[in-house]
Order: C-alpha cells, then sequence, then structure tokens
C-alpha cells in the first residue's frame, strides 16, 4: 500500500497548471455511447476514475486509444449494455452509463454503485426520472434491470432535489429520446454545462430555458467531434487553499476565474491577497488567517467537494468557524484526522464548529475519501515535522500528478511504498 511523506512547514511558491475537470470528463466519456461517429477527447485528466470509465466503455465494447493526448472513442461496435459491479463499486459515477445505454438500446443491466465513505450515494432520483420517459426498472442482486419497450419517450420532470448525477444522467438519456423533455430543477454546476456543450457540439439539440430548466428533442443523427474538456475547479480550488493554508504564493493557470466566484470571494475574506488574470488567479497567503462562517451549496454555492480543504485553513483561523455540509450526510471523515494533528474540531449533525489558532503537528494519517485525503495533505504541509498519509490510492482517484505539482512549488513531499 502506497503512502505519502510529507515534511512541513514550508511556504508553497510558484506556478500551478491545473489539469482537466474529472467530473466533467465521466459524464462526457459515458455520453460518448451516444454515438456511432468517433469521439475525440482532449484535456482528460490522467486520474484513477477516468481509467476506469474508460476501462467501464471497453467493457461494454467500446473501443478507445490515446493518439498523444487525445483519447479517440469509437462506439460504431459498441453492443453490450451490462456494466458490472466489478467496475462500478469503485467508481459510482459508473451509473451514469445508464441513461446513454437506455438511450441506445433502449435496455440495460447496470450494477448499483453502492455507497461510499461520505453517504449511502442512492439513485433514486435517476430512476424514478427515468421511469418518467418510459422505463420499467426492477432492482435484484444489486443490479438494476431497466428497459424501455417502446424506447424513450420525451417528457416533463422535476427533480426532487438538486442532483449532479441525476440531471446528466437524464440529460443524456433524453437526447436520444422520442419527441421533447423538459427537465426542471436541474444542477447547474459547471460541469453539467460543460457536459451540455459537449452534446450540443455532438448534434444534440438542448438549451437551458430558464436558471435550473433545460429542453431537450431528440435528434437521430449524431456527429463525429473534437472536444476538450473544461478545467477542474477542484483541483484549482485545492491548491488556492493550500497556498492561503501555507502562506504561499502561488500562480494557478488554465483556470476560468468568472466560474470560481464563490471560492474566490471566500478566500478573500479570510484574508487571502487574490488577483485574477484572464485564465489565471494569482493568490497569497497571509499569516493572518480570519474566521468565516461558511456552507455547502449547489451551484453556484460553496462547493462540497472543498469543504474538507478549506477546513484545514479555517483551523489555522483566529478564532472559532462553523461549516455546515448541506449536501453529503457523512462528510466529515478527515475531522478525527485533523484532531490528531491539533485541530479543535466537534461535530454535531452536519455542523463542525472549529475552533481555530491550531498548529498543525505532524502525524501518521489515514486518508479516507478523495478529497478528505488531499485535505490532509495541505494540513501536513502546514505541520512542522513529518507526516506519513496512509491509503493515498484515494488522491490517485482525482489530483493528476498531485506530488509532482507541489514539489515544482517547493513541497518536500515523497510517495513512498
Ligand atoms: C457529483 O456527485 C460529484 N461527482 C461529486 O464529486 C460532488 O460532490 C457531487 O456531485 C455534489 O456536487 C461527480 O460528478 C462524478 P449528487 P453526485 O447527485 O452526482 C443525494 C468528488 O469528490 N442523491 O449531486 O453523486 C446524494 O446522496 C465527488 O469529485 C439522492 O438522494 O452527487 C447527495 O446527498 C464526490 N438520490 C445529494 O443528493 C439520487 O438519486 C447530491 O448528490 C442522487 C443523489
Amino acid at each position: 500500500m502506497q503512502k505519502l511523506e510529507v515534511l512541513g512547514a514550508n511556504k508553497l511558491k510558484g506556478e500551478v497548471n491545473i489539469s482537466g475537470s474529472k467530473n466533467s470528463s465521466l459524464p462526457i466519456l459515458a455520453a460518448t455511447l451516444l454515438s456511432d461517429n468517433k469521439v475525440y477527447l482532449n484535456n482528460l485528466p490522467k486520474v484513477k476514475d477516468i481509467e476506469t470509465m474508460i476501462n467501464l466503455l471497453k467493457s461494454l465494447g467500446s473501443k478507445t486509444k490515446f493518439d498523444k493526448k487525445t483519447l479517440v472513442v469509437n462506439n460504431y461496435k459498441q453492443n453490450k449494455n451490462f456494466a458490472s459491479y466489478k467496475l462500478v463499486k469503485t467508481m459510482r459515477a459508473g451509473i451514469l452509463v445508464l441513461g446513454p445505454l437506455l438511450a441506445k438500446f433502449g435496455k440495460a443491466k447496470v450494477s448499483l454503485p453502492g455507497g461510499c465513505s461520505i453517504g449511502t450515494r442512492p439513485v433514486d432520483f435517476h430512476l424514478k426520472a427515468l421511469a418518467k420517459l418510459g422505463v420499467n426498472y426492477k432492482i435484484n442482486q444489486g443490479y438494476i434491470y431497466a428497459m424501455a419497450p417502446k424506447g424513450l419517450i420525451g417528457s416533463n420532470i422535476i427533480f426532487p432535489k438538486i442532483s449532479v448525477g441525476a440531471t446528466e444522467n437524464l440529460i443524456i438519456a433524453a437526447t436520444l429520446a422520442k419527441g421533447s423533455t423538459l427537465l426542471k430543477n436541474c444542477a447547474i454546476e459547471p460541469e453539467v454545462k460543460d457536459l451540455v456543450n459537449f452534446l450540443i457540439k455532438l448534434g444534440c439539440d438542448l438549451r437551458w430555458v430558464s436558471k435550473r430548466s433545460i429542453r431537450i428533442n431528440g435528434v437521430k443523427n449524431l456527429n463525429r467531434i473534437n472536444y476538450s474538456v473544461m478545467f477542474d475547479r477542484i483541483e484549482a480550488g485545492t491548491y488556492l487553499v493550500a497556498a492561503a493554508a501555507t502562506e504561499g504564493d502561488l500562480m494557478i493557470k488554465n483556470v476560468i476565474p468568472e466560474i470560481m466566484k464563490k471560492e474566490i470571494y471566500i478566500l478573500k475574506k479570510i484574508g487571502a491577497k487574490i488577483k485574477l488574470k484572464k485564465n489565471m488567479i494569482h493568490i497569497v497567503g497571509k499569516k493572518k488567517i480570519k474566521n468565516i462562517n461558511i456552507k455547502t451549496a449547489p451551484y453556484p454555492g460553496f462547493p462540497t467537494d472543498l469543504q474538507a480543504q478549506i477546513m484545514v485553513l479555517l483551523c489555522k483561523a483566529n478564532s472559532k468557524s462553523l461549516i455546515k455540509e448541506e449536501i453529503f450526510e457523512n462528510r466529515f471523515m478527515h475531522v478525527a484526522e485533523l484532531n490528531r494533528m491539533g485541530a479543535k474540531i466537534l461535530i454535531n449533525g452536519n455542523k463542525a464548529f472549529i475552533n481555530g489558532n491550531t498548529k498543525f503537528a505532524a502525524a501518521e494519517l489515514m486518508a479516507t475519501d478523495l478529497r478528505a485525503s488531499v485535505s490532509l495533505v495541505i494540513a501536513a504541509l502546514s505541520a512542522k515535522g513529518k507526516s506519513i498519509i496512509n491509503r493515498i490510492y484515494h488522491l490517485d482517484r482525482g489530483y493528476e500528478n498531485l506530488e509532482k505539482k507541489l514539489k515544482q512549488v517547493g513541497a518536500k513531499i515523497k510517495r513512498i511504498n
């Protein structure tokens, strides 16, 4: 089992190039199943989850190959509609092949993703909405058996709660449905917008008709296209927090600052100095970190995927802070580990009360999920001494070249077997 050894404390200084978005690449890769034409995808991050999704596509009969940095996906002979537990259990986003498989074949057998350390991660919103498009489904031995005997038929659907995955699955499914579909109360994360832009370029007929409503008219033919996925705003936010937590000075490159308004606003309130340039964010961390209360929310609110990271920063603030986790029911797995490093955080339900004025002490730590793991790296970077972080396979799921990028800005970090 590989570990990370981090020697803190040191200030991160220099430039970081942000990779493509994991959470945009995953639905777009699933959506390639819609087309019999070749799809050329650029800027995919080299992370485990993308590799897993490509393996899932291959298990469905897709032909994929990298031509330098471009992934070529050829679904011309793709003819399987069974997504196995083996692949879906390690990457919950595997559920996103359900919509395209139903759109293309009218039936699919897809493993229920199962939960993970941040929550039970149900897919009831996906299934109930697909039923509105004429899908009959039953769940048996951990698999979803879904059938659309008359093919998918357009309908009006209102999601009971904002869900990124359910929005993405239904948008993809509706692109080949007969007639028109109106989806309301959609998630509007930038990654959802990126998927919509991809589908429009692919030849699908869809457009946003209000802030959270989208109309999709079924089409028959799709184009051969070349598409570059957007930047990873969570990776970018992670490096912004790391700079603020280490009194660093980082230039974050290949980003679109206006997509990160909320994160930038919060970091400025905490005291970081931030300057925005066309595709860059320059951040200088200050010694004095001001306390603040934050709650996570669907976009454009503060992203739940940055909650663990910002908590590290608030541990160093000059007074008490409160973080309310409004999206997932169990996304405080990092708290116990941070408290072992000297933090004073109290959990009550979905609220984390953070005492502040923490001087992190190096320790041996256990990573539990992707974003919790990187919060431990940030804490270790600002702790005096040598920290060891175990189970770093969680990190490899979503951060491309993490050690390399951190080393380039002065971190003393290495992977040990
Ligand atoms: C996506 O997960 C992201 N994953 C998550 O990022 C992110 O945290 C989440 O959206 C929220 O922004 C990908 O895009 C691959 P949801 P998703 O459906 O789609 C409940 C990371 O670290 N819900 O918006 O699974 C659900 O349990 C990952 O990169 C239902 O109850 O999130 C949660 O409480 C972690 N029934 C809430 O809704 C459903 O059918 C929001 O979930 C679906 C969701």
